[in-house]
């Protein structure tokens, strides 16, 4: 059956204006973030600490955190790809990271530098460091479904890889549909992987970009499963630099509506959410792509 709960895990601050060609002023992020707080959500990806060159809409993160007014009940996790990223979250006084894994080759290559397995000792000492300062640590899983590159990828490849990251340590799993190409029957056959494989479901996260407009149906799906943590981003903003054809991730209204609809509570206002939104949509120069953030801002 359905949860009775979903934690939103938004995502518009890191995954949505990575992907911004323009540099949004870390004034405005700041801004951003306070509006999606003030809206009920209470788990907001801030930003990232990676390298400046690869993702330079993120370059300020520093600055972002420094001005940051952290209100209580919220939590602002941090991508963390490395040892000099958790240096760096450290100094910035974060309490929550995440690092970002890949189930394929191709994509390790071009996201990380890296390969499945060096990725691992890469991600090893982060984990182990960020335990030990009393962080909590998700882990996310890119290309679960479709790689653009490689094509189909197969449920026990990402079973395999996706639990040497609970196995390290990671607190929960993001599976991640990067391009956007997973349909439902896909995303009920990963759960069940990962159920067959040990995991238990309440461990697991989802996180869908919408490319081919299925992040909806897909979410469904895995709420079905009993998945009760959902990533999306606020206006549909977001993709991913690294990643042919991605487009932004499931817009957070989009989701909410839906779950307005099955009674699911979510803790989020969404009238402050669309205004929110159609606020952002004003300072990056083009409108939305979220259906529900149009129909109610229309
Ligand atoms: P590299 O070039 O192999 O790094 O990049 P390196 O370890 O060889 O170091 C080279 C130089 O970079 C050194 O400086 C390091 O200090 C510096 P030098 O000694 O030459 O002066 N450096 C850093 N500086 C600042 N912060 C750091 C850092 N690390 C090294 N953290 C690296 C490897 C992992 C750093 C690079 O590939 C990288 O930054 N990748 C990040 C890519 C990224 O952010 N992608 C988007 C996020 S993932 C995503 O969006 C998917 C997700 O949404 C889920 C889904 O949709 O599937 C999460
Ligand atoms: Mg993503």
């Amino acid at each position: 059956g359905l949860p009775n709960q979903v934690t939103i895990w938004e995502v518009g601050p890191r995954d949505g204006l990575q992907n911004e060609k323009s540099i949004v002023p870390v004034e405005v992020k700041l801004e951003f973030l306070d509006r999606l707080a003030g809206a009920g959500l209470t788990t907001l990806e801030a930003t990232s600490f990676v390298h400046p060159k690869w993702v330079p809409q993120l370059a300020d993160a520093e600055q972002l955190l420094a001005g940051l007014d952290r209100r209580d009940g919220v939590r602002y996790p941090v991508l963390v790809p490395n040892e000099r990223g958790l240096d760096r979250a450290l100094e910035a006084g974060v309490a929550h990271i995440a690092i970002f894994a890949s189930a394929t080759e191709t994509f390790a290559q071009r996201n990380l530098n890296s390969t499945v397995d060096d990725q691992f000792a890469m991600f090893e000492p982060v984990v182990t460091r960020a335990r030990a300062e009393g962080l909590e640590v998700r882990g996310y899983l890119s290309m679960c479904f479709g790689d653009p590159w490689e094509g189909v990828v197969p449920a026990e490849q990402v079973v395999k890889v996706g639990k040497r990251l609970l196995d390290l340590g990671c607190s929960q799993l993001s599976l991640g549909d990067t391009i956007g190409v997973a349909t439902p029957g896909q995303v009920e056959a990963l759960i069940s992987g990962y159920r067959e494989a040990g995991t238990e479901v309440g461990a697991l996260a989802v996180h869908f970009h919408d490319t081919y407009g299925q992040a909806l149906s897909n979410t469904l799906a895995a709420l079905r499963c009993g998945v009760s943590t959902v990533d999306s981003s606020a206006g549909g903003l977001g993709g991913c630099p690294y990643a042919e054809s991605a487009t932004g991730n499931l817009a957070t209204e989009d989701l909410v509506w839906m779950l307005d609809g099955l009674g699911i509570e979510h803790g989020v206002n969404l009238d402050a959410l669309v205004e929110t939104s159609v606020w952002m949509a004003g300072r990056l120069g083009r409108p939305s792509p979220s259906r529900v953030v149009n129909a109610l801002a229309g």
